[in-house]
């Protein structure tokens, strides 16, 4: 894909720390928290003979949690080594990462130590100044996606989410014969079509910070809007090796152990 073939022999695993109790993090985590509660600083989570610290930020289920871990700025960095500049008029792009710098980045995350997760949609979500990409759920079935912030310059690109009842009225793209002049690839995602965002109100809207995790449910309809921002922001996206049968709420369960 044009990638720059970065290897990444200096960046120290994480992961060659002490084992701690399987149980701590579910004593830790604690309950299920209202959206938005801010939790208690962190959560040891032992996973497999390794250790990594989870630190919640912001527990919004069902939409999103954010959250970090140490090591975090790690991944970041790597994957800013990656970016490729813009191509083409349209104002989003992604990349998938081709081996070896998908192993490269899945060594630094702690989830593909919890989960499987796909090596074929290791992906960078390259999203310009002024774009707007509209409603829409990720995938045929795609339920959850674990996303990272790797560059974040300012605090305009908002992403939102949309009720089922609220967008019931519109056809979704899955709904339409493919043709030729499909604006989106046909079997891809499940795109809201000719969608008003003005005659909508969110049920939930988050701005990403630099060097965060997120939890990010993508089988409730969402967008993300980048058109107030003169930068450009990127992040990291992964799947479930089995996209359709795990969700959201499974993946909190199997990260935080609540
Ligand atoms: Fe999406």
């Amino acid at each position: 894909m044009g990638a720059p073939d970065v290897q990444g022999p200096e960046y120290v695993s994480i992961w060659k720390v002490i084992l701690v109790g399987l149980d701590t993090a579910s004593k830790t985590v604690g309950p299920y928290r209202g959206c938005g509660s801010i939790p208690p600083p962190s959560a040891i989570m032992s996973i497999n003979n390794y250790m990594t610290t989870y630190r919640i930020i912001e527990d919004c289920s069902p939409y999103y949690i954010r959250y970090t871990f140490d090591g975090i700025e790690n991944l970041t960095n790597l994957c800013k080594t990656y970016i490729l500049p813009k191509k083409g008029e349209f104002g989003f792009r992604h990349l998938r990462l081709e081996r070896p710098l998908v192993d490269n980045v899945l060594d630094l995350v702690p989830a593909s130590k919890q989960m499987p997760l796909q090596k074929d949609r290791v992906s960078l979500f390259m999203t310009e100044p002024g774009f707007y990409y509209s409603a829409h759920k990720d995938g045929m079935d795609h339920r959850f996606s674990l996303n990272f912030t790797v560059t974040v310059l300012d605090d305009k690109c908002v992403t939102s989410w949309y009720s089922d009842e609220d967008l019931k009225t519109y056809k979704i793209s899955t709904d339409i014969i493919p043709s030729a002049n499909n604006l989106y690839v046909p079997g891809a995602s499940r795109e809201v079509l000719e969608w008003d965002k003005s005659k909508h109100t969110p049920l939930k809207s988050m701005v990403a910070k630099p060097n965060e995790a997120i939890l990010f449910n993508t089988e409730l309809f969402h967008d993300w809007d980048n058109r107030t921002s003169t930068n450009r922001r990127v992040v990291l996206t992964l799947r479930h090796q089995n996209p359709g049968a795990v969700y959201f709420e499974d993946a909190r369960k199997i990260l935080f152990g609540y």
